[in-house]
């Protein structure tokens, strides 16, 4: 039972890897012996399991902790404040600052003065995306993955097994990413961001589509944040998934929720960003691009999912208040590359031309009929298409 409850903390990011490493042959010698026999002698193999991943776990923590003091700090972080204030060595701290090193940060050591950073590549770690985050609860549980099928699996099973909402599936490497409509979700490694976060809404299913304006926006906007559309105000909600740059796609989002009859036990907000991407598949060369093409530099990923999180927490907390969009669809309007333009809506039963006026409370896209008549179009029912082209 205690075991089971570690695999879960595990999965659900509390622990990030279950590796046992005995640090002494003796303690090697004793942990084997207790593995392989059933004398019943497994609670002295689960107290060795328990310190070795409290080890492991300040370990991690330790690290991401100096990243932030680092970061935050004016000048030099004296060595003497980082062992004080985490209870360590000279040399355990040393040994963090090396790993950093290694890991691509330029940290400079000076003697007498301390630990003071430079610079830092575009990292994408669990101790940098936790170095980062400044959230109450959104991506504060995360999972990093180097590669994984998809998030969004992750996250829908993390969520059956009872994670905590705002636990933050990110992975730089997808090999079974899903995009809308059962569509692949193209996802090599170092070049972009695949990120899913787990929501426990008391909210009607009806009314999940709203999540993924909310998190359009909070995209949008994190980019904004970041100085990561260039100075360049043409980021743009293309209603209700994407986000484009410059008329092309930069943001595809992957809404799913598991449901009873009336009742959401969990949604799952997938989001996949163009970041550093140069080359694109074939099919969609014409319509797709990245930040780094737009901006011609590379922009660096865990920064922009702190901001993204940061967002998304402020405008969820306005949605579940209103209960609706109200809170937020003028800003959603504004930045809707929709409004004002003739759009072509593709429904399972009829496809019309009809000229996009905005988006009401609920996120429906109000459009006029070439009749005359307007209408609320539903977001789960139809897709929308630029009548020239993609938007
Ligand atoms: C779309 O078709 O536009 C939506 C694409 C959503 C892709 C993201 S990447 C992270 C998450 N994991 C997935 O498998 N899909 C979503």
């Amino acid at each position: 039972m205690y075991l089971m409850n570690l695999r879960n903390q595990q999965k659900f990011g509390m622990i990030n890897e279950l590796k046992i490493r005995p640090a002494s042959v003796e303690n090697k010698k004793r942990a084997e012996g207790v593995c392989y026999s059933r004398d019943g002698t497994d609670t002295f193999l689960i107290r060795t399991i328990l310190s070795y991943i409290g080890l492991m776990r300040g370990g991690i923590k330790m690290k991401a902790e100096i990243l932030k003091l680092l970061r935050e700090a004016d000048g030099y972080v004296s060595g003497q404040q980082l062992c004080e204030k985490f209870g360590v060595s000279r040399t355990a701290v040393w040994k963090v600052i090396r790993q950093l090193q290694e890991e691509g940060y330029q940290v400079e050591a000076v003697r007498n003065k301390g630990y003071h950073i430079v610079d830092s590549p575009d990292v994408m770690t669990k101790e940098e995306l936790d170095s980062l985050m400044d959230t109450q609860w959104a991506g504060r549980n995360i999972v990093y993955y180097d590669s994984v099928d998809s998030t969004n699996l992750r996250i829908k099973q993390m969520g059956d097994e009872g994670a905590p909402e705002g636990t933050l599936a990110v992975a730089d490497k997808q090999t079974a990413g899903r995009g809308r409509r059962g569509r692949s979700w193209d996802s090599p490694s170092g070049s972009s961001i695949y990120m899913s976060l787990l929501l426990r809404p008391k909210i009607e299913p009806d009314q999940a589509p709203m999540l993924t304006l909310v998190m359009a926006l909070s995209v949008a906007e994190g980019i904004m944040d970041c100085g990561d559309s260039c100075g360049n105000p043409d980021v743009k909600i293309k209603w209700p998934n994407d986000i484009i740059i410059n008329g092309k796609k930069l943001v595809g989002i992957l809404t799913e929720m598991s449901t009873q009859i009336d009742y959401i036990n969990h949604v799952t907000i997938g989001v996949g960003i163009n970041v550093n991407l140069t080359e694109f598949p074939e099919e969609i060369r014409e319509t797709a691009t990245s930040l780094r093409l737009e901006c011609g530099h590379v922009v660096k990923r865990a920064p922009l999912i702190a901001a993204v999180m940061k967002r998304f927490e402020q405008n969820y907390t306005v949605f579940l208040e209103h209960g609706d969009l109200s809170g937020l669809k003028e800003r959603d309007s504004e930045l809707l590359v929709n409004k004002d333009r003739e759009v072509r809506i593709l429904g399972a039963k009829e496809q019309y031309n009809a000229y996009a006026l905005g988006i009401n409370q609920t996120g429906e896209l109000i459009v006029r009929k070439e009749d005359g008549t307007e209408e609320a179009v539903y977001a789960g029912e139809v897709s929308v298409r630029g009548v020239y082209g993609y938007v």
